[in-house]
C-alpha cells in the first residue's frame, strides 16, 4: 500500500506515463464511460483549495469512486477528534483512500501511522506538495516532447523559483524533482523569505535579476501571508520592484523561457497580469494536466 507523502514517493516515469494515457484517453473523449463503484476517496481539506480539490474530486469520478470531501469546519475536528482518530474512523468505515490537506506539516506522516489505506498528501504546511510539483514536472515534461523520462532528461536547464521559498511546500517538493531530472535550480527570495535550512540541490539568491537571467523556466511564488509572521517585507510596493516576474524582467531569460506559477495568483504582487496571460505562460496547462496527474498518482496509490 504506497502512501505519496514526498515528492520522493513518487515514481516518477510510471506517473508520466500514466498521465499521458488519460490525458490521450480524455482528449478522445472529454466525458468518458465510467464504471461507478460502491466505494469511497476521502478528501480531507483542513485549508482551502480550489486546483487540488477540483482536480481530485474529478480524479475519482473519472476512477468510478465517490470522492467524499470532508473540511475542519464541518468535521468532528471542530468537536476536537484528532486526526489520528478521524483517520482510523474513515478506515473502518472503509475509504480506499485519503487524500489530505492540512496546515499542519507532517500531518500526512502522522496520518499515514495509523491508515490501513494509502494517503496522498495534498499540501501540508510549508512542508511539501508532491502532485503540484508532479504536475509541475509532467506540464514541463510535455514542453520539451516527452524525453525518455529515466534520464536527466533537464541537465543544462536552468530553472529559476521566485517568491516566498520559506513559506512553500511547491517549492520543496519541486526541488526534489527537477534535482532529480538533472535541472539546475535557483532559488529566489527576499532575505527573510528564504529558508534557513540548507539546500544542497540549488542555487539560493536574493537576487532576481540574477536568477531569471538565461533561465529556461521561471516559477513565480505567491506570497503565503497566511503562513506568515508579520513585519517580514518591508513594503508590497518594494516587493513588486525587486521580485515581481514582469516583461522587463523576463526579458533577462532566455527568448524561449516558459513561465509557471501553481496558483493562486495574485496578480500585479508576484507576476504581472501581462506575464501571466502570455504566451510563453504554462499556467492553465499546469491546471489541466492537474487532472491527469491526480487520475495517475491515485491508480497509483490503488494499486490499480
Ligand atoms: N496550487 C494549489 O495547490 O492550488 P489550490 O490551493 O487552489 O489547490
Amino acid at each position: 500500500m504506497p502512501h505519496v507523502l514526498t515528492a520522493a514517493d513518487l515514481p516518477v516515469p510510471e506517473i508520466l506515463r500514466r498521465a499521458e494515457e488519460w490525458r490521450t484517453r480524455l482528449q478522445a473523449n472529454p466525458i468518458p464511460p465510467i464504471q461507478p463503484r460502491a466505494a469511497l476517496i476521502a478528501l480531507l481539506f483542513y485549508e482551502p483549495s480550489t486546483r487540488t480539490r477540483a482536480a481530485f474530486e474529478q480524479a475519482c469520478v473519472l476512477l468510478g469512486y465517490h470522492p467524499l470531501v470532508i473540511t475542519a469546519e464541518v468535521s468532528s475536528v471542530a468537536k476536537g477528534e484528532s486526526l489520528q482518530d478521524t483517520v482510523r474512523t474513515l478506515c473502518a468505515q472503509g475509504v480506499r483512500a485519503i487524500v489530505m490537506r492540512h496546515p499542519q506539516a507532517g500531518a500526512p506522516q502522522t496520518a499515514a501511522q495509523v491508515a490501513t489505506a494509502p494517503i496522498l498528501n495534498a499540501g501540508d504546511g510549508a512542508h511539501e506538495h508532491p502532485t503540484q510539483a508532479m504536475l509541475d514536472l509532467y506540464t514541463l515534461w510535455r514542453h520539451y516532447e516527452m524525453p525518455d523520462p529515466r534520464t536527466r532528461w533537464l541537465a543544462g536547464r536552468k530553472v529559476a523559483i521566485v517568491g516566498d521559498i520559506r513559506h512553500s511546500r511547491v517549492a520543496r517538493s519541486n526541488l526534489t524533482l527537477l534535482a532529480q531530472a538533472g535541472a539546475e535550480v535557483w532559488l529566489c527570495a527576499p532575505p527573510t523569505l528564504l529558508p534557513d535550512a540548507p539546500f544542497p540541490h540549488a542555487t539560493l539568491t536574493h537576487d532576481a535579476d540574477a536568477a531569471v537571467q538565461d533561465a529556461d523556466v521561471v516559477m513565480a511564488l505567491r506570497l503565503q501571508t497566511e503562513r506568515m509572521q508579520h513585519g517580514l517585507l518591508p513594503s508590497l510596493n518594494a516587493y513588486r520592484r525587486d521580485y515581481q516576474i514582469n516583461a522587463e524582467r523576463l526579458q533577462r531569460a532566455k527568448p524561449e523561457c516558459v513561465v509557471m506559477h501553481p496558483g493562486p495568483i495574485q496578480r500585479g504582487t508576484e507576476i504581472s497580469d501581462e506575464v501571466a496571460d502570455s504566451a510563453q505562460s504554462l499556467i492553465l496547462e499546469q491546471v489541466r494536466n492537474g487532472v491527469c496527474v491526480r487520475v495517475a498518482t491515485l491508480e497509483y496509490a490503488l494499486g490499480e
